[in-house]
């Protein structure tokens, strides 16, 4: 049973992501290559994106490829960058009856063609879906979205488009590859690693942060659902006082 199900006076996250962490220990652990945990790994993005859509959840983001991922051996780099293919290969006939729309979002320099290409046709098939959107950060890191953003402001600042007293957060914000996307709620970290790897400094300010051990692979609907009845009891203030 899914989770709205069971209880209506739960408050399902608008906006939920993850740090889709321990496929490698999740694969050694069995024995087995690491490329087979990330295998797994994928799979697992697709289960758990048909939980959330069911859930009623608006966007769910995940963190994929970071920008310090590309430091890992070759193999290994080789192989996750054979995922934007599995990305729509194994979501696409599910996604299209669940109406969920598929993003990408990141840096696009580093990129080959190939995967850009394979990329710009998974949004372009889904763009028009009014489902849940799948946020999916592929060479994604805040350190590059930041600095990104910040040259863009500079640049209209250069050529009057923009004044410096004109600098809000909105601006910033709408800066950001994220900018359509609603404010993130819910941070999802699997693992047992407590830190945020680069992942959105920015859109973190006022979310929920929520760590369980479980890897990735292994991280179930049950686990999901944990994370939302917690979420729930959370107070969320803003900096003001108790509602
Ligand atoms: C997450 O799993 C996938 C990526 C970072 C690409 P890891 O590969 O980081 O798995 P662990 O942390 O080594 O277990
Ligand atoms: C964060 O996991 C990046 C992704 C899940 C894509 P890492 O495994 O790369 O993070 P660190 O190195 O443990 O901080
Ligand atoms: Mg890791």
């Amino acid at each position: 049973m899914i989770l709205k199900n069971i209880d209506k006076s739960i408050t399902i996250p608008k906006h939920i992501a993850i740090i889709l962490d321990g496929n490698g220990r999740w694969a050694k652990k069995r024995h087995l290559p690491r490329t087979l945990g990330h295998k797994k790994g994928v799979e697992n993005i697709k289960t758990i994106a048909l939980v959330a859509s069911e859930m009623g959840v608006k966007v769910l983001s995940v963190f994929a490829f970071s920008t310090e991922n590309w430091k890992r051996p070759k193999d290994e780099v080789d192989y996750l960058m054979t995922l934007p293919h599995e990305f729509e290969n194994q979501f696409k006939d599910d996604f299209e009856k669940m109406d969920i729309k598929v993003v990408f979002t990141g840096r696009k320099t580093m990129l080959s063609q190939e995967n850009l290409d394979v990329m710009e046709h998974f949004q372009k098939n889904t763009k028009n879906r009014q489902g849940m959107i799948l946020n999916i950060c592929f060479d994604y890191g805040s350190y590059d979205e930041l600095t990104e953003a910040t040259k863009a402001i500079a640049r209209d600042v250069i050529e009057n488009k923009l004044t410096i007293e004109e600098i809000t957060p909105e601006i910033i914000g709408s800066h950001l590859y994220t900018k359509d996307l609603l404010p993130l709620d819910l941070l999802i970290r699997p693992s047992g690693e407590l830190r945020i790897s680069n992942f959105m400094l920015w859109q973190l300010a006022y979310s929920e942060l929520y760590f369980c051990d479980t890897f990735w692979p292994a991280f179930s609907k049950k686990n999901l659902e944990k994370a939302i009845l917690d979420y729930n009891h959370r107070e969320r203030r803003f900096g003001g006082l108790k509602g």
